[in-house]
């Protein structure tokens, strides 16, 4: 069969929730290491099916926000409601169970490890069975390892990173690595999928190509998608929502129209160089 996949098919599960409806809710969350208050009372949603940027200057919080909401920081206040469920603490893993991956704004792969190892990395997570029985070659085992391939080889042609496959990470120019780590995300099959700064450190046509990777995985998959970024000509173009932090508080959140107009965010972020 040649036939090429039909990416439509490529769907992320059904978590349960309605298009439109709250999946994430950022409840009141402060977190604060030592002396130093990375967020202070924050709160917002996320609604199933949209892309939810969150914006705000160096050291305003936003990376630290992702991770409250991926568990990898508890907040000593507030809550996550996930698809309706309510948490604190959470582990990573146990974040990436329930639908949620992410990427991460230095990008973190094995570099050392080919496009296609890192991406079946992502997918181990997924695993049923440990590596043992994969080794055994057991038929339910052999079963759920040529679905796994499938799906990495369903990612690894929506991401037209093919000519990479068995190139070692780190050899890989940068927009690549990231368009990578965005596949290990991706093999994780996350009803949410967060992203810290996918553009940064892109050039013009790189920053074009994650855009519209960005918009297919949202469109195609009904992934919903909180983003960082911090080129605002990318925050209007892809997102439905915007939430913008400063000094670890949010001082505004709605379309990206209204946002760009307000006077607090002009003088806390748009009016300054970033
Ligand atoms: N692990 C940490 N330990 C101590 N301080 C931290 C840690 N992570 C973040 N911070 C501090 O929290 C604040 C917010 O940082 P961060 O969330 O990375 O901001 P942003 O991603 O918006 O640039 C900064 O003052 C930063 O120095
Ligand atoms: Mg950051």
């Amino acid at each position: 069969m040649n036939q090429r996949p039909d990416h439509t098919q490529l769907t992320a599960p059904d978590d349960g929730i309605a298009k439109g409806a709250v999946l994430l809710e950022v409840r009141n969350v402060s977190l604060a290491f030592g002396g130093v208050k990375a967020i202070t009372d924050i709160s917002f949603d996320v609604r199933k099916g949209e892309i939810r940027a969150i914006i705000g200057p160096n050291g305003a919080g936003k990376t630290s926000m992702l991770n409250v909401i991926n568990g990898f920081y508890t907040p000593q206040q507030g809550t996550i409601i996930f698809r309706g469920i309510e948490r604190r603490a959470m582990k990573p893993h146990h974040a990436v169970r329930q639908g949620i991956a992410r990427t991460f704004q230095n990008v973190a792969l094995f570099k050392g490890m080919s496009t296609l190892e890192n991406i079946m990395a992502g997918r181990s997570v997924m695993m049923k069975r440990g590596i043992g029985w994969q080794m055994l070659w057991h038929g339910p085992a052999l079963a759920e390892e040529i679905e796994h391939r499938e799906k990495v080889e369903e990612i690894i042609d929506f991401l037209e990173i093919q000519h990479i496959r068995h190139i070692p990470v780190g050899k890989l120019p940068y927009g690549l690595q990231k368009r990578v780590e965005l596949g290990r995300a991706l093999a994780m099959e996350p009803s949410l999928l967060l992203l810290d700064e996918p553009m940064a450190g892109m050039n013009l046509e790189e920053k074009e190509d994650m855009s519209r990777f960005i918009i297919d995985v949202n469109q195609q998959r009904g992934t919903t998608i909180a983003l960082i970024e911090h080129d605002m000509g990318v925050v209007m173009d892809l997102s439905d929502r915007v939430v913008v932090l400063d000094y670890g508080k949010k001082i505004a959140d709605g379309p990206p129209d209204e946002v760009k107009n307000d006077q607090a965010v002009i003088d806390a972020y748009l009016g300054v160089p970033h």
